[in-house]
């Protein structure tokens, strides 16, 4: 059995709690815990139920017991360990400014936990610990608690009995076994189905593996048929190559070489006829070059010859010419010259002309008055005086005179000169032109000369041309008879190389044809080979047979599966009845109900001396005769002979729970599968006399061993014995 060891319960901002406070859970000890009305006694003890399950035992939650001046990180907590060693936290955190509102499960100290949020750690507490009907039921016996066992109705009780005996498993393992025996007899049928599936299969098989041996009928006749057609083949073929080796031998089997030489010669002969022409053609052009050359060097020999000796004379006519113009320029160069000296002259008397008659005009404008100053010698003018000018005026003139007269005769020289100059100008310009006019006619002898023997050279050429014509022609003609020769000859060699080359391919032809005759013979004897050898494929009868047998095989097995299966059905069927209420819970039922019978009885002995008697029933029997399944609590006072629970007063009621809930944890503890080691009391001795609460007393006091015990209790502190004593104020 595993074993539950509850350490630690934890608060902090939880009901009147801002401070952390902490419930230790010593084992072998009673922790009595007092303090006045509302100091928050219950509500610690709650903090379990809370922790573990998110509500009290007075249903309050969440914000109902977030601290109400703090207003937020509301934090519960409770330490337990299991029976393997593992080490628990389990939290719950309300408003809490980390964690927000959730629960998390840690164990053995790892950093992260392994169950988070409400729902996954309340159904790992479940698992872990119990549910929490039975929780209240088996662990705390609250002050004012509504679930507590008595108060239920009988479905509900009965929902709690199996709970604690752990029945409902029993419920699944039925279902499971119905759920496999429904599986099964699906198996069995699809089974069966796949039965007739495979006989139907095996009938198609059948019928294919008989239409496969008409097949092979078939092939046998086909072979025959094609092996006739074949032979009758081979015979047609070899008619026909037989005639056509005789039209092969009427064919002349000619040699073609030596016949297409012939023609090639003839060809090349005759494409040089072409050649030939140009070459005479180039031979006698070269000769009549040569001559013409010849001729051209005989000529240009003469038109040096005429040129040089016209050059001679041309060369004389020049010098004399030369001489001419010297003579004439230097004549007319002297003329010049004497001309200059008598301009000269006369400009000297013409500059002493108007010297004079400058003096004399200044003379004249003189104002001669005898007694002023004489422009001249600045002495005072004298009748002298004015005579002597007038006759120095009169000697000017005169000598101006005399100048004039010589300026005249200058002039006449100079004129002289002028008609002189004229006459030996025009002499020299006849004497030249008499020169060019001989040099003219020299020109036009010479030009007649050169033409003389231009001409000549012409009329020879011509005289060439015509020869080297003539005899072009002749030998052209010549060739010409050749060629026409060549051309008949050709034309004969060709048309019997013709002949023969037709020959030649006419018989290539028919040996071609021979080659695929006897080719196809040889096919036709491949063939039939192919034929003779083939055989039918039988594959795919032998494919056929396969299957048949392993569909037949495949029957065989699903019978034996089936048989194998109606087994497991029987098997199931055991299993259904085993798991079903009338199987091991009854069973267990039957077990339990005579053990809480005796524990009430000795819980009921205690604490009323045998005046009240508890007893509990499973199965209750119906009019009819029939067994229900039904959960019932008879209570008997003997003193009064009530046996109505509603009809018994308050301290009696008490005493009956605290028996039951007593009663109810024995029970866990024998049939169950968890233990715990804690057991908590929420105002135990309410409603009860003095006398009861000793007894209630005397049972706490030998709960302990090997338990924490829990106990909330304003009276008769003294007469239990606490071993821890927790004053809240
Ligand atoms: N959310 C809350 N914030 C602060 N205080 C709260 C909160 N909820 C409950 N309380 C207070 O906590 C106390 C809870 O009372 P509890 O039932 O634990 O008292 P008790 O010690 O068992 O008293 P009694 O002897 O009467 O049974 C009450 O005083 C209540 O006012
Ligand atoms: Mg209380």
């Amino acid at each position: 059995m595993r074993k539950i060891i509850f350490r630690e319960i934890g608060m902090e901002n939880y009901g009147p709690y801002t401070e952390p406070f902490i419930l230790e859970c010593p084992e072998n000890s009673l922790t009595l815990i007092t303090g006045p009305n509302g100091v928050g006694k219950t509500i610690a003890m709650d903090s379990m139920s809370f922790t573990f399950y998110g509500t009290t035992s007075k249903n309050e939650r969440g914000d109902d017991v977030v601290n109400n001046q703090v207003g937020k990180n509301c934090h519960t907590w409770v330490k337990f360990e299991d029976s393997d060693g593992n080490t628990y936290v389990c939290d719950r955190y309300h408003k809490h400014s980390k964690y927000k509102n959730t629960a998390r499960l840690t164990r053995n100290g790892e950093d992260k936990p392994y169950r988070v949020g409400h729902r996954e750690v309340s159904a790992e507490i479940d698992r872990l610990i119990c549910d929490r009907k039975t929780f209240t039921n088996t662990l705390m016996f609250g002050q004012k608690v509504k679930d507590f066992f008595t108060d239920l109705t009988d479905t509900a009780q009965k929902d709690i009995f199996w709970k604690l005996l752990d029945l409902l498993k029993y419920k699944h393992y039925q279902a499971t076994a119905k759920t496999e025996s429904d599986k099964t007899e699906k198996t069995i049928q699809s089974t069966l189905n796949e039965i007739e599936v495979a006989k139907g299969i095996i009938e198609n098989l059948e019928s294919q593996i008989e239409e496969e041996n008409k097949r092979a009928d078939a092939f046998e006749i086909d072979r025959k048929r094609m092996l006739d057609t074949l032979n009758e083949s081979i015979g047609d073929m070899k008619t026909l190559i037989k005639t056509t080796e005789e039209a092969l031998e009427k064919i002349p089997d000619e040699d073609l070489k030596p016949l297409q030489e012939a023609v090639f010669i003839l060809k090349g002969k005759l494409e040089n006829v072409g050649q030939d022409a140009a070459n005479i053609k180039k031979e006698v052009e070269a000769e009549g070059y040569k001559k013409v050359n010849e001729l051209t060097d005989t000529r240009n020999q003469k038109q040096k010859e005429v040129s040089a000796k016209y050059q001679k004379q041309r060369e004389d006519i020049e010098s004399q010419e030369e001489e001419t113009r010297n003579a004439n320029a230097t004549i007319l160069s002297e003329i010049k010259e004497k001309q200059k000296s008598v301009e000269l002259e006369s400009s000297g008397h013409t500059a002493t002309i108007s010297g004079n008659n400058n003096q004399i005009e200044k003379l004249k404008s003189t104002d001669l008055e005898i007694g002023s100053p004489c422009p001249t010698c600045l002495e005072a003018i004298t009748k002298k005086s004015i005579e002597n000018i007038e006759s120095i005026i009169g000697k000017l003139i005169q000598e101006n005179q005399g100048h004039m007269q010589t300026l005249e005769s200058l002039q006449k020289q100079y004129d002289e000169l002028e008609s002189e100059w004229a006459r030996e100008h025009l002499d020299g310009n006849d004497k030249m032109s008499t020169l060019a006019q001989k040099k003219m006619e020299l020109k036009a002898k010479e030009e007649a000369e050169l033409k003389a023997i231009e001409n000549r050279l012409s009329e020879l050429k011509q005289q060439i041309a015509d020869v080297a014509n003539n005899t072009l022609k002749e030998r052209i003609q010549e060739l010409e008879v050749n060629a026409q020769k060549m051309q008949s000859d050709l034309t004969k060699a060709e048309s019997v190389y013709f002949e023969a080359e037709k020959n030649f391919k006419d018989r290539q032809a028919i040996q071609q044809k021979l080659t695929e005759y006897n080719t196809k013979v040889d096919g036709f004897k491949d063939q039939i080979k192919t034929t003779e050898e083939k055989e039918f494929d039988e594959s795919q009868l032998k494919h056929l047979k396969n299957s048949k047998q392993q569909k037949l095989k495949e029957i065989e097995d699903s019978k034996a599966k089936v048989s194998e299966v109606e087994a497991e059905i029987k098997r199931l069927a055991f299993w259904k009845e085993a798991f079903s209420k009338s199987g091991i819970p009854s069973m267990l039922i039957d077990q339990a109900v005579p053990l809480m019978n005796a524990s009430m009885r000795k819980y009921l002995d205690l604490l009323s001396n045998g005046r009240y008697i508890v007893t509990f029933d499973t199965i209750s029997q119906t009019k009819g005769g029939e067994y229900r399944d039904k959960f019932s609590v008879n209570v008997l006072d003997t003193k009064t002979q009530v046996n109505n629970r509603k009809q018994l007063s308050g301290g009696q009621t008490r005493l009956i729970d605290i028996a039951t809930i007593l009663t109810l944890r024995d029970l866990k503890a024998e049939l169950g599968e968890v233990e715990f080691n804690l057991f908590g009391f929420d105002e135990i001795f309410d409603a009860l006399d003095d006398s009861n609460i000793g007894y209630v007393c005397g049972i706490l006091n030998s709960l302990k061993e090997n338990r924490s015990l829990l106990v909330i209790s304003h009276r008769h502190q003294d007469e239990l014995e606490a071993d821890n004593h927790i004053q809240l104020t």
